[in-house]
């Protein structure tokens, strides 16, 4: 349910009756659930951003159902809700709501609301008081209107906690426009509270409550037994994992190399397809770049875990077969820059005679090689400044319109 005004919600009699969250008493069933102090967890993360849609999601500890209530105004006024199916939420763990009808360029407020739910039985359900966030906000891509853009790309934190305190202390002096986070946020995915926690309070911490995030998944966030639940907690703007996003004079493309080993390395037992999987994305790719916000921007960023390019031969079978798949496409384009992580070491690789864009490698995970890197641009000029983790410059790259 999106933008659906307050008074009507409610008239609809369902906003949550206030007072205590119901204690624990034995349902129907005979389960009697243990008292637990009902908590949201962390800050919201605004994601899956589209010039008229966003996706919010945020943490919780327990049985609860969730809304969004948001406005151009401080006053709020509309509220979406995540039901589907006409159902409305319940989850123990994530509660993630998409609003849709936004428009580009545009600073919205909003605030999450959940409400416990204590699920005794089937005609036993009790709601418990409202849990309100503050309210904050965030500015949806304007499809290319503003002459300038900032962005920050992170890569490689793979769960270190001293990394993403100092990547987040950093980034909430300075957040720009954009955050990308451009893969192996985990080491692997073993847990569903592992997949909220890393996501959505990594390190305890706020981060993408007011500027939002946009993720690219690495090869450590396709591993683990619960791998394929990252898209219950990381949204992205149609379910899938490459998509392109304009923000002001930058079109940024985001890709997903997948597994750096072959399908048939002995320790995936079969169970991956990346070869296809990156056969589909050339396709994907091929027409994106032909998409007039695309085409026509100033400039197009690349941002993808895995290097295509370095040292002959490239040492990841991921990395490879990608380069052998979109390469011509990505120059035909017209690239401007392609951002990578993946090696744990920064690395910088000009433009040469076959490959007209630059590929910029941030480091990590340890705090001593970890990299934020940062973008700005205009409609004239591009340049992307890598630096560590005390803000110290590695190294800056200019690049000019073509
Ligand atoms: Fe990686």
């Amino acid at each position: 349910m999106s933008g659906v005004s307050r008074r009507d919600w409610l008239r609809s009699g369902s906003v949550a009756v206030a007072g205590a969250f119901v204690p624990a008493v034995a349902g129907a069933d005979g389960i009697v659930r243990p008292p637990q102090d009902f908590k949201v967890l962390g800050a919201p993360v605004v994601q899956a951003l589209t010039p008229t849609s966003v996706s919010i999601a945020w943490a919780v500890n327990d049985t609860s159902t969730g809304w969004v209530e948001y406005g151009e105004g401080e006053t709020l006024g509309s509220m979406a809700g995540g039901d589907a199916d006409g159902l409305r939420p319940l989850d123990a763990r994530v509660q993630r709501v998409r609003i849709e009808g936004l428009r580009p360029g545009t600073r919205y407020h909003y605030r999450a609301v959940s409400v416990p739910i204590a699920f005794l039985g089937a005609y036993d359900i009790r709601r418990g008081r409202p849990y309100e966030s503050r309210t904050y906000s965030f500015v949806t891509p304007d499809a290319g209107a503003a002459g300038r853009v900032s962005a920050a790309i992170i890569n490689d934190t793979h769960e270190q906690p001293d990394t993403l305190k100092g990547l987040f202390t950093q980034l909430a002096d300075a957040p720009g426009d954009l955050l990308f986070w451009n893969g192996d946020m985990f080491n692997d995915i073993a847990t569903e509270q592992q997949l909220a926690e890393q996501l959505l309070y990594p390190a305890g911490m706020a981060y993408a409550a007011a500027r939002p995030v946009c993720f690219a998944r690495g090869n450590h966030d396709v591993r683990g037994a619960e791998a394929r639940a990252l898209g219950r907690v990381l949204d992205t703007p149609d379910r899938h994992y490459f998509f392109t996003l304009r923000q002001g004079p930058v079109a940024f493309i985001v890709l997903d190399t997948g597994e750096d080993k072959p399908d048939d390395a002995p320790v995936y037992a079969g169970l991956g397809t990346f070869d296809a999987y990156r056969t589909r994305q050339a396709a994907w790719l091929a027409d994106a770049l032909t998409r007039a916000e695309v085409r026509d921007a100033p400039f197009r960023v690349v941002v993808v875990h895995i290097p295509l390019y370095g040292e002959k031969p490239v040492p990841f079978h991921g990395g490879a077969d990608a380069r052998d798949k979109w390469h011509d496409t990505l120059v035909r384009g017209r690239v401007d820059l392609m951002i990578t992580g993946h090696t744990h070491r920064h690395a910088w690789l000009p433009p040469d005679a076959t490959r007209p864009f630059g590929q910029l490698t941030g480091g990590g995970p340890q705090p001593a090689a970890a990299t934020l890197i940062r973008l700005e641009a205009d409609t004239q000029r591009l340049v992307a400044r890598m630096h560590r983790l005390d803000g110290s410059v590695i190294s800056e790259h200019v690049i000019a319109r073509r």
